[in-house]
């Protein structure tokens, strides 16, 4: 049987993907969407699997006869941005906007449900659907870890739109696939006074504008050539009037790595750079972290498996640059091995912008991808093959993908 999503499917799918666009909900708050998705299963005959989640569902297909377990992950919630895309469709929500396409993500996963409960008899495991909540503040991966949804799970599967792939295509790459995204926030303590005597006080604007400037020679003196790193501040504020200086500076921002040891050089040299500039000018200063997602780290042979299932999708695999952006899958890669991929919307937006919308003809095939990633493994953990592999045939043939 064929992996391919059908016309009526297809249909059905865009028609979730339109409800859940017109109706978005903020991390944490995914109660109505929890509530649709639930019911949309339920026609399907899914499983819902009881796992505690406020908001997010897991549920289940196959492995009535035991055998491995293989998850399946989508991100189900929007963000705080005002809609400006024009779309007869478009949110009805004031100021909340799928504008991450997580609602292209919810619906292929529905899709890939239908597909894989259409072949539940001839699973030979498990298929663990995560519906996860509040991905935007990078908290909805460690609610569903710590539900208990990961454990058993062999290997897992995930995958993010991008808009600068062509539809038809799938970006996999081994190693890291989006960034670290750490977030700080530091206080810089002086002592106020008049500003026309300066000498009485300790200025904690002074302080934090060196401390600005020094922290950018962090990626070009600290980070080899050959690694990256992103050091972005943000926002920076201080002061109340032109003829005092105060008490405080505060300024926050996020750093950017691929590699957990670049990840810990950059934050031992940001907070060895703000102890020691706010030391030179007899201020104090604290940093403080908001621990956002480590980097999301492919390993090979589930790099190779998703390669595997995206050519059997019928889909062309690319190997993309490595995102910047943050990307909280990377917990459960920490539990257990797996692959994310992106997958081409042909996007004429990035993620995160009023306007961002998009490709619907690619949501079949995210379906029909993340259906055939869980066969894929299963049929690789149990032993039975799907058939010849195409990656190791066409490499025998000499071609590369
Ligand atoms: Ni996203």
């Amino acid at each position: 049987m064929s992996l391919t999503a059908d016309r009526p499917l297809e249909r059905h799918l865009i028609d979730i993907r339109r409800h859940l666009h017109a109706n978005p909900e903020l991390s944490g708050e995914e109660y109505e969407t929890t509530a649709a998705i639930r019911e949309w299963l339920r026609q399907e005959g899914v499983r819902i699997a009881d796992y505690p989640l406020k908001t997010g569902l897991v549920a289940e297909i196959g492995g009535l006869l035991g055998g491995p377990v293989v998850a399946l992950r989508a991100d189900i919630d929007a963000l705080p941005i005002q809609e400006e895309t024009g779309l007869p469709f478009a949110s009805r929500r004031p100021g909340v906007m799928h504008a991450c396409g997580h609602d292209f993500h919810t619906a292929a996963l529905i899709g890939a449900a239908v597909l894989l409960k259409r072949r539940e008899a001839e699973l030979p495991g498990t298929v663990r659907l995560l519906f996860q909540p509040a991905e935007e503040k990078a908290k909805g991966a460690a609610q569903v870890i710590e539900s208990g949804a990961l454990e058993g799970v062999a290997a897992v599967f995930g995958l993010h739109n991008k808009p600068d792939l062509p539809v038809g295509t799938v970006g996999i790459r081994t190693g890291p696939i989006m960034a670290a995204a750490d977030g700080f926030a530091v206080e810089v303590d002086g002592k106020g006074t008049h500003a026309a005597v300066p000498e009485a006080g300790l200025d904690p604007l002074v302080t934090a504008a060196h401390m600005l400037t020094a922290l950018q020679s962090i990626v070009s003196r600290n980070v080899s050539s050959l690694d990256s790193a992103v050091v972005s501040v943000t926002r920076l504020s201080a002061g109340t009037s032109w003829n005092v200086i105060p008490e405080k500076a505060i300024f926050d921002g996020t750093i950017r790595t691929f590699d957990e040891g670049v990840r810990a050089e950059v934050r031992r040299r940001f907070e060895q750079v703000v102890d020691g500039v706010a030391a030179a000018f007899g201020t104090t200063a604290r940093t403080r972290w908001t621990g956002g997602p480590p980097p999301v780290v492919n390993d090979a042979r589930w790099a190779r498996t998703a390669a595997k299932a995206a050519e059997r999708a019928g889909l062309a695999v690319v190997e993309p640059k490595p995102s910047p952006a943050g990307e909280d899958f990377a917990l459960y890669l920490k539990e257990a091995p797996g692959a994310f991929v992106f997958l081409g919307t042909n996007g004429l937006r990035e993620w995160h912008h009023p306007a961002f919308d998009v490709d619907e003809a690619a949501l079949p095939q995210a379906a029909a991808y993340l259906a055939s990633a869980a066969l894929e493994a299963l049929a690789e953990l149990s032993g039975d093959d799907a058939g010849p592999d195409p990656v190791a045939a066409r490499a025998e043939a000499g071609t590369r993908p």
